[in-house]
């Protein structure tokens, strides 16, 4: 097994200093409870920041010392760092913005940007400092999102994976960010990028296509001819940890004295850290909702409230704390006896012992998050309820992890009245359905635990390195290319075949843009200048628009997929084409433009073309599918075919393609190099048609009948650039 460097902005040791002393506790919060329970065999070493500001040189080398027992490498910010970096971009921009409350976001302090590429630079140097060949590098969480491609920068091959721990929002939410591309490049620098949920991968993955153009293949894509994997690792706990322990006895321990309260009342648990996204004050609300509807609970049941205190020096978390301590000041005034309270408040952070007591005697847990990535305590709060088999869960549907407690009483967490029924509901459920529900969520926590969750976050990790070293040899790198580049060198007689679209040329809205630029005009001139090369142009475009573009150069073309070809000075017709069948597959395109703004029809002399490269990909997809029987249908009747290309579809006479041109040019005489290079499906009729010593190399990352592939169309050029250099 490799050494795991695990690197984190909180260490799951936090340093606190009481009367000049050095105190070490364990940190709150998910990331650092969930990774702390990770299994002993895998060599760990884990980089993050200790949770105080430490100046002091000597204390510093004291802490570092203290925390190289227990693997951890400790990074020191200085209050600046504090204030722009952790209270301010992460803190007072991501944080607020990726959980929906974009009205808490700062969107114009440069000194928190700025901060916030310092740390994760800060960052960089401790892994460069620690990383040995062959380490597995993981990232963690949204205050190291620059860190992966920082890494990557430094040690192109080394395996790096990222993981969000918070949620990823929709791309309306995400574009609004001034710095969202820096954003998305520097978690592209990893490998593998995971989240709890799928909505947030599809989130994710809509954001790099929209902003970056990257498409990908179920999670797959190619960053910078680098293959990347997203995909969704939602998070478990130590399963056993909370399960096993047992309820204290000792009179004297606070566990003790919750555990015979518990005896005379209905406990409903709340325990979150103080943070807006918690809903913590709408969940007071709803329970002060419930006493009103339901006043017959009055003296009979309990808000356990338990507030951990979190980022206290931000504003809004300051305002937060006011408001709840009003709250529950406000409803134990108006409600509470002197012997009662309604809610039972406590505002610190609980050791293990008494949190897990808590578990165990609370009848129910009500954890509503009005946004929250996955939210622990809800799967801590089951696996306490291995032994009782009683309790009940009120979970949020905004919480990631309401994707996997499904048994658990789903709730909204700003429908009060929702909350409330749902509250009634769980006080009076019988005691056979908790057990059923309980056993239901615990066998799938068990399954899927905190140390199934990293397994197999790096054994994937690991898979994918392994797969990009095999596709290393597929993937055109220096020494394939090297190959291709001597054998054009050492032959005389050569084949060169071209596709143009998404090959010479990338994809663009406008249509214009398409239009050869000067660079590819002097590379393809180059090329024809040698009288060595056959150079032919093998496209889907009509012969008027290509011929208008490169007509002018002593170029060979096939266009419309081989419906024509030009060998000499004319365009020969590929004989036996009908046009009779247009009307009828046309009225059933126009429908589909109709339905889909921003679509569009190409006519072509013997074919036609829908065209959705200017909008959503996949509404274009599914415009596809829905009007797939109507075409199948038409063409099955009339001898066409219909060709899926890239953001394309294309109805055309059977028998005709890019593959039979190409047979045209590559039986004519016997060449001693053939090339040819496509980036879509109809290209794959090319490759198919070629003897297999030909270089064939398709641009992109899908499977594909060439020998190779290739990025992108500026990789494309460089290939192209390399033949013609002396
Ligand atoms: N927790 C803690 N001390 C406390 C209360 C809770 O360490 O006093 C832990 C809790 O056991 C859980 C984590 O903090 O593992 C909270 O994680 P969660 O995913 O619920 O929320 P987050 O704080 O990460 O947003
Ligand atoms: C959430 C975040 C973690 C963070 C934790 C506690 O779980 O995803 O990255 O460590 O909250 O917040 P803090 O700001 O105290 O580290």
């Amino acid at each position: 097994m490799p050494r795991l460097i695990i690197i984190s902005n909180r260490l799951p040791i936090t340093i606190d200093k009481k009367e000049g002393e050095l105190m070490y506790h364990p940190s709150a919060g998910g990331l650092a409870t969930g990774l702390s329970s990770l299994d002993e065999s895998i060599e760990k070493l884990w980089i993050g920041w200790p949770g105080k500001a430490i100046e002091d040189d000597w204390e510093q080398a004291a802490i570092k010392n203290d925390l190289q027992k227990e693997g951890l490498i400790p990074i020191f910010l200085n209050q600046e760092d504090i204030e722009c970096f952790y209270e301010g971009f992460s803190n007072k921009v991501i944080w607020p913005h990726f959980h929906y409350f974009t009205q808490y976001t700062t969107y114009n302090n440069t000194s928190y940007w700025e901060a916030y590429k310092k740390v994760n630079q800060l960052f960089e140097k401790a892994v460069a400092e620690n990383y040995q060949e062959g380490d597995i590098i993981w990232v963690q969480d949204y205050q190291l999102m620059l860190l992966p491609a920082m890494i990557r920068k430094t040690f192109p091959k080394a395996s790096i994976g990222f993981f969000l721990h918070i949620p990823f929002p929709s791309y309306e939410i995400f574009r609004v960010l001034p710095w969202r591309k820096q954003l998305l490049d520097g978690v592209l620098g990893a490998d593998q990028i995971g989240f709890h949920t799928y909505n947030y991968m599809r989130h994710f993955l809509s954001a790099a296509y929209r902003i970056s153009g990257i498409e990908h293949n179920f999670g797959k894509m190619v960053v910078k001819g680098r293959m990347v994997n997203v995909d969704v690792f939602p998070m478990g706990i130590d399963y056993w940890k909370y399960a096993k322990h047992a309820v204290t006895l000792d009179p004297r321990d606070e566990a003790f004295k919750i555990e015979r309260m518990a005896r005379k009342k209905t406990i409903v648990l709340s325990i979150d850290r103080l943070d807006y996204t918690k809903g913590i004050p709408q969940r007071i609300k709803a329970f002060e909702n419930f006493l009103e509807t339901y006043p017959e609970y009055i003296e009979k049941v309990t808000l356990l409230l338990v507030v951990v205190p979190s980022r206290s020096n931000v504003d809004q978390y300051q305002e937060l704390k006011a408001e709840v301590d009003s709250l529950v000041g406000r409803i134990n005034g108006l409600y509470g006896s002197y012997d009662w309270s309604p809610i039972q408040y406590f505002y610190r952070s609980l050791p293990f012992k008494v949190l897990s007591t808590l578990y165990k005697v609370s009848q129910i847990a009500m954890i509503t998050p009005l946004r929250d990535g996955m939210n622990l305590v809800a799967k801590e709060y089951i696996a306490s309820k291995e032994e009782s088999e009683q309790g009940v869960l009120i979970l949020s549907e905004m919480a990631g992890a309401a994707n996997e407690l499904t048994e658990a009483l789903i709730v909204n967490p700003h429908d009060s009245d929702d909350i409330v029924e749902t509250l009634k509901k769980a006080i009076e459920m019988n005691s056979s359905e908790q057990r059923w529900r309980l056993k239901k969520m615990q066998d799938g926590l068990k399954k899927y635990n905190v140390k199934n969750w990293a397994e197999n976050f790096i054994k994937n990790l690991m898979d994918l390195t392994q797969e990009q070293k095999n596709s290393e040899v597929h993937l055109l790198n220096k020494e394939t290319a090297e190959d291709i580049i001597n054998a054009y060198k050492n032959t005389s007689q050569r084949l060169i075949i071209l596709d143009y679209d998404g090959t010479l040329m990338g994809f663009q809205n406008d249509p214009q843009a398409v239009v050869p630029d000067e660079e590819l005009l002097g590379i393809l001139e180059e090329l024809c200048a040698d009288s060595q090369n056959k150079v032919v142009i093998n496209t889907g475009r009509d012969k008027e628009t290509i011929g208008k573009w490169l007509g002018h150069l002593p170029l060979e073309f096939a266009a419309e997929h081989g419906v024509w070809t030009k060998k000499g000075k004319k365009w020969v017709k590929n004989p036996g084409l009908r046009n009779g069948w247009k009307p009828d597959v046309e009225s059933v395109l126009e429908s589909m433009v109709e339905r889909t703004p921003g679509s569009f029809i190409e006519h072509k002399d013997y074919s036609l073309a829908w065209h959705y490269r200017r909008i959503d990909k996949e509404l274009g997809a599914k415009r596809i599918r829905e009007f797939r029987d109507v075409l199948a249908y038409l063409t099955s009747n009339l001898d066409l075919q219909v060709l899926e290309g890239n953001k394309v579809i294309e109805i055309k006479n059977a028998g005709v393609s890019k593959g039979q041109a190409t047979l045209g040019w590559s039986n004519a005489k016997e060449w001693d190099f053939i090339f040819a290079i496509g980036d879509d499906h109809t290209d794959e009729d090319t490759f198919k048609a070629l003897p297999e010593t030909a270089f064939t190399v398709k641009v992109g990352d899908a499977k594909s009948a060439a020998r190779y592939n290739i990025g992108t169309v500026e990789h494309v050029r460089s290939l192209l650039k390399l033949f013609l250099e002396k």
